[in-house]
């Protein structure tokens, strides 16, 4: 992907998103609601500085009849009513999810789960995202309400759909079938180059014409790895042409800024966005903490990471996250007192411009019911909407950081596509998953006050002093060359074990892993061993290593650490092979140590790079800059039970007061310390 071009894209949008100071928003439902209510809704959003409001997210079968007709009433009456209130509307095309008349005249839209069998109506997303039917009714949706809205002075912004791919991310009907098959066309022109990037001669796969070629659906054996990967990859696009289609459609009826919600999130894994990010105006981000994780924090941490890396380090928005708990996991824990801000400010302190929530009043009936929003189902009498004031004016006061950037000299490489090849069928070991390798790498970075940018794979890296290859199993080789030039100009580098393996089709590059940067980092890895859960291996060092070991050779570099006993015994387990003639240090790591160990192995990496650190951070306290030409301000989240006391100077814009040399930080609170002078 040329990224070039994605700023150029991005910086043409005809009119951009400008936030009023940082944006307080809502996802609001009002078709659930009484007229009555919504008067009160609006009052109350007024009371508490509600910016922003995204409706007519679910909208389609109230505004469109089985013949076809709209009926506009209720959201004109809407949208007058937040424009007389000085709110602005982030407007749905409501395309989201299909009316029943619409699936029960047309049931071939309906998505087909891999084993064939159809996924029906009754909950949302029912559609299959390759269906000419689909896509033309919304497009008609999309059409009409662009058409009647799309010079409104109320709207801000458009929402394209919702969470596109949450729900019908892949479907193995036979309509995607046929465009599965025009995409692969395509892309490799002929049945020959096909056979050749998909391995086909083994297990007898060989094609011999397109009409043979399907969607990977549920198998006896394993599938083979090279379609499924394929098969992601033209999911993936399939829904960015949805995005693109409906974003075309209100480009024709408006000159307002067009965006979509991502989910750049741990559980959510469809969507490449990297190959999205070009087509919004701005970059729209739902996240909700999971609890099923176990540093739910530290995910948070990533996630906006990467979405500021989506904006390319633009400012973005948080479209979606949750007052308290959510209704989807299985158990859905309520937020302690202080934690909405705490986290609301953990995603302004990576970038974030809004912070918005689904949803404005906790709904009465639907699946969703239980689900934490703004108005709580005991209403306004409640410690949470003391809370919702508080933040409300928190984020008032925090109005000058709009428009602020964090910079970090330290670029992380992320890859859907390489998580897609890591956490594929087959793989050495099941206990090995791309995201722990990534969160591990960048906890410890956090924690070492490092700042992080994520960056795709191919993207420039230049002016960074570290960058940080974890788990990147498939690198297309002009990627790999990016970081080669990289560290031949002087950045320092780190990757570690199961990278650099796979080339783009799933082939394994041979010679001894990972063949790609094997030079540059002097070493040869001969065979993985991994370790069964539980089992952990010792490295001279003493530090306890677990998960992964394998069979390095060192072949150009300083042996930094060995395993001391397990399947691996005696070969490095950390490499460093020094710069020379300018060029960076380039470590490679071949296990996971503990939390310790990792700790010391980036504490060294990091010295070597010379890359700055911000003081105070520590686990579960981060601290982080943002910065515009003039001013710097300094975020400290304290996501512990005990208090936190780090360096800090200036005014703090939470509670209004001087900082002169030491702040402490209570449990659990955020503190913005706008700095006395620029670094
Ligand atoms: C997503 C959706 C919302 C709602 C929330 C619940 O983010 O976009 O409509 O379902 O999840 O957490």
């Amino acid at each position: 992907m040329d990224l070039a071009l994605v700023d150029a894209q991005r910086t043409s949008a005809r009119t951009p998103y400008v936030p009023r100071g940082i944006d307080f928003g809502c996802d609001y439902n009002p078709e659930q609601w009484d007229p009555a209510v919504w008067r009160e809704d609006v009052a109350l959003m007024r009371q508490i500085g509600v910016s922003l409001v995204a409706i007519n997210i679910f909208g389609w079968s109230d505004l469109q009849a089985p013949d076809g007709s709209f009926d506009f009433t209720n959201l004109d009456e809407i949208i007058e009513l937040l424009h007389a209130n000085g709110i602005r509307v982030n407007l749905g095309t409501g395309t989201s999810s299909p009316p029943p008349w619409l699936t029960t005249r047309h049931p071939e839209i309906l998505p087909v789960a891999d084993d064939g069998t159809y996924r029906y109506p009754g909950g949302r997303q029912a559609w299959c995202p390759s269906s000419p039917i689909f896509r033309r009714a919304a497009l008609a949706l999309a059409e009409a309400v662009a058409e009647r809205y799309g010079r409104h002075p109320a709207i801000a912004l458009w929402h394209v759909s919702n969470e596109l791919g949450c729900h019908n991310a892949h479907c193995y009907c036979d309509e995607s079938a046929a465009a599965f098959r025009r995409w692969l066309r395509a892309r490799y022109g002929t049945i020959a180059e096909l056979n050749r990037a998909w391995g086909t001669s083994f297990w007898s796969q060989r094609y011999t014409d397109w009409a043979e070629i399907g969607t990977p659906r549920r198998t006896l054996s394993t599938r083979n790895p090279s379609q499924v990967l394929d098969f992601s990859r033209f999911s993936s696009d399939e829904l960015r042409d949805h995005l693109i289609a409906e974003r075309d459609v209100i480009r024709r009826h408006s000159d307002l800024p067009v965006t979509t919600n991502f989910m750049v999130t741990a559980h959510i894994r469809e969507l490449d966005y990297w190959q999205w990010a070009p087509e919004v105006d701005i970059i729209a981000n739902d996240h909700y903490l999971d609890h099923r994780l176990a540093d739910p924090h530290g995910e948070l941490a990533f996630a906006a990471d990467l979405t500021r890396g989506l904006a390319g380090g633009a400012p973005w928005m948080l479209m979606e996250h949750a007052t308290g708990s959510v209704n989807w996991q299985p158990h859905n824990l309520a937020k302690l007192p202080g934690q909405m801000l705490r986290d609301s400010l953990e995603h302004v302190a990576r970038g974030a411009d809004s912070v918005c929530f689904f949803q404005w009043r906790a709904s009465l009936q639907g699946s969703e019911k239980f689900h934490s929003a703004l108005v709580s189902h005991t209403g306004t009498r409640s410690r949470l909407w003391a809370e919702v004031q508080e933040l409300g004016d928190v984020l008032g006061r925090l109005g000058e950081v709009a428009g602020s950037r964090v910079a970090g000299d330290v670029a992380l490489l992320f890859s859907w596509e390489a998580w897609w090849a890591f956490d594929a069928e087959n793989r050495p070991s099941s206990s090995v998953a791309y995201l722990d390798q990534v969160w591990a790498t960048h906890r410890a970075l956090r924690e070492a006050g490092a700042t992080v940018d994520v960056v795709a794979p191919g993207a420039p890296l230049d002016g960074y002093r570290l960058i940080v290859v974890p788990g990147l199993h498939l690198v297309r080789d002009a990627h790999a060359a990016v970081v080669d030039d990289a560290v031949r100009a002087g950045a320092h580098l780190l990757v570690t074990f199961y990278s650099g393996i796979v080339d783009e089709n799933d082939r394994v590059r041979p010679g001894g892993y990972p063949a790609v940067w094997r030079d540059l980092l002097g070493i040869r890895v001969e065979e993985f061993a991994p370790l069964l859960p539980g089992d952990a291996v010792s490295l001279t060092s003493g530090t306890s290593a677990s998960l992964w070991t394998e069979r390095v050779v060192a072949v150009d570099c300083d042996v930094r650490d060995r395993f001391d006993g397990g399947p691996a015994d005696g070969a490095p387990a950390l490499t460093r092979r020094s710069g020379s003639g300018g060029s960076g240090d380039a470590w490679y790591l071949a296990t996971l140590p503990d939390a310790h160990g990792l700790d010391r192995v980036v504490d060294d990496v990091l010295r070597g790079a010379g890359v700055e650190r911000l003081a105070g951070a520590a686990p579960g306290v981060d601290v982080i800059r943002r910065a515009s030409e003039d001013r710097g301000y300094r975020f400290i989240i304290n996501h512990t039970a005990s208090d936190a006391v780090v360096p800090a100077r200036g005014h703090d814009l939470v509670t209004g007061t001087d900082v002169s040399g030491e702040l402490r930080v209570p449990a659990g609170a955020v503190r913005v310390i706008r700095e006395d002078a620029v670094r």
